[in-house]
Parts: structure tokens; C-alpha cells; sequence
């Protein structure tokens, strides 16, 4: 018999990029599709769950009736957007490649070019996963994705306790078929607990899955 355990759960996932705007026409942004995080928003509505996805700028769409979209721009609105939904959410999926800078200045008018270079001054924007984990009850499980291209495990590993999550879906860079745009990924899985999973090169619904499955099991391992 299929377990229950997601059909009384509220679920926060984010997916996709994020743009942070420098003038009214140009933004800095990344290649993420969001596909990883709305499979998984697929998947968790088809178990039971109520699914807030809190998505970045694609043109991918979660296909489940069960999953309600709120699109945002920029690490910020994405902030907003998590922190406004986060305590009425018992398990939060952190699968957006948020920016990690964004210009100190949004010019309000279109930056016209001139003779020499340009330099555009950055600054940190805030982490999403690293405030909810600082926030986060005992009860709630709070996933962060890795995309790390050497010291895989070290770096997962520390961002799992820097982040304060309970679990860590480990992407490789390395890996063929892995990553940004594609339909396949291959994942390692580690939590708070040591455990660690290695999967093989799968679906993204297939990974989806696994990693539901996981949370699963991690949550009733308590
Ligand atoms: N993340 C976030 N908010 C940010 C940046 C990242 O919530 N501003 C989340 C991502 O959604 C992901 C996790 O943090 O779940 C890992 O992101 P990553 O950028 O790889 O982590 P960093 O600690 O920034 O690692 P690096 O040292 O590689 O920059």
C-alpha cells in the first residue's frame, strides 16, 4: 500500500534562476530551467500534498492541479516569497539556483554605452535555505541542493551545516547528463543523520521521487 505520509503535508519548494535587475533592460541570471523543482512539485502533489512553488523566471510549469505557482524575479522577491510561506510548511525543498550577487545599483534608466569598459558593483544578496535554517522548528525538514564542481562531498557536507538543513541533494557537475537543462540527473543524497545515498543517473521525475522517498524516510526515522 502507498504511504500517506505526504497527503497532510504542505510542501515550500523553489526552483529555477533568479534575474537581478542592473538597468530596466538587463539582468544578471543563471541557466537553471527549474525543471528539478517542479518535478518534485509534480510528484509531491501526486502523493497528497499541498505544494507552494515559489518559481523563478522559466518558461516551465508544474502540470499538477495540487501545486500553486507564485512566480518571482529576484532573490529577493524569493526571499519574501519563502519567508511569507514558511511557517504554515511542514517540508521545504530549496531546488532554485538563486544569485548569489546582485548589483549594488538598479539604474533607472537604460545604461548607455561609452568609449572604454564597464564594472558593475556587486553585493551579496540573501540566503534563502541559510535564513530558514536559522528559523526552522524542530518538526520541519529543510532540504538544500549542492552543485559543486570539486570537494563534492566535503563542500555538501559543510554547506549542510552551515545552512543548518536536514538534508542535502548533492548534484555533479561532472556528471554527463547531469545538471542545468537536462531531463536526467544523478544525485547523492546526505543528511544531518551521516547517512549517504548515491543514486544512479535517472529521470528527473525519477529523481524526484527518490528524493521525496528520502524525506520520508529521514522524517520518520524521528
Ligand atoms: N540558496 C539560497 N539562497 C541563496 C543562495 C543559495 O537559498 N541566496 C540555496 C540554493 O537553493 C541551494 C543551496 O542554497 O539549495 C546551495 O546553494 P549554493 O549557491 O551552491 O551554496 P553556496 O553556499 O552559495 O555555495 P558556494 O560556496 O558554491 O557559492
Amino acid at each position: 500500500m502507498a504511504s500517506k505520509f505526504y497527503e497532510n503535508k504542505r510542501l515550500l519548494i523553489t526552483a529555477g534562476p533568479t534575474y537581478e535587475r542592473i538597468d530596466p533592460v538587463r539582468f544578471i541570471g543563471n541557466f537553471s530551467s527549474g525543471k528539478m523543482g517542479i518535478a518534485i512539485a509534480d510528484e509531491a502533489a501526486r502523493r497528497g500534498a499541498s505544494v507552494d512553488l515559489v518559481l523563478g523566471p522559466t518558461h516551465h510549469l508544474p502540470a499538477e492541479e495540487g501545486v500553486t505557482v507564485h512566480k518571482v524575479t529576484s532573490a529577493q522577491e524569493m526571499y519574501d516569497s519563502c519567508h511569507a510561506l514558511f511557517d504554515s510548511s511542514d517540508v521545504q525543498v530549496m531546488a532554485a539556483a538563486v544569485a548569489d550577487y546582485r548589483p549594488a545599483e538598479m539604474a533607472e534608466e537604460k545604461i548607455k554605452k561609452s568609449g572604454g569598459g564597464m564594472t558593475i558593483e556587486l553585493v551579496r544578496t540573501k540566503d534563502i535555505l541559510a535564513s530558514l535554517g536559522a528559523i526552522k522548528k524542530d518538526q520541519q525538514v529543510l532540504v538544500g541542493f549542492a552543485l559543486e564542481t570539486e570537494n563534492e562531498l566535503e563542500n555538501a557536507m559543510g554547506k549542510l551545516e552551515r545552512k543548518n538543513a536536514d538534508l542535502i541533494v548533492l548534484n555533479s557537475m561532472k556528471d554527463e547528463g547531469a545538471g542545468f537543462g537536462h531531463d536526467t540527473n544523478r544525485v547523492t543524497i546526505l543528511d544531518k543523520r551521516n547517512n549517504l545515498i548515491k543514486f544512479g543517473l535517472k529521470s528527473k521525475a525519477e529523481v524526484a521521487c527518490d528524493i521525496l522517498d528520502r524525506i520520508e524516510s529521514y522524517a520518520n526515522e524521528d
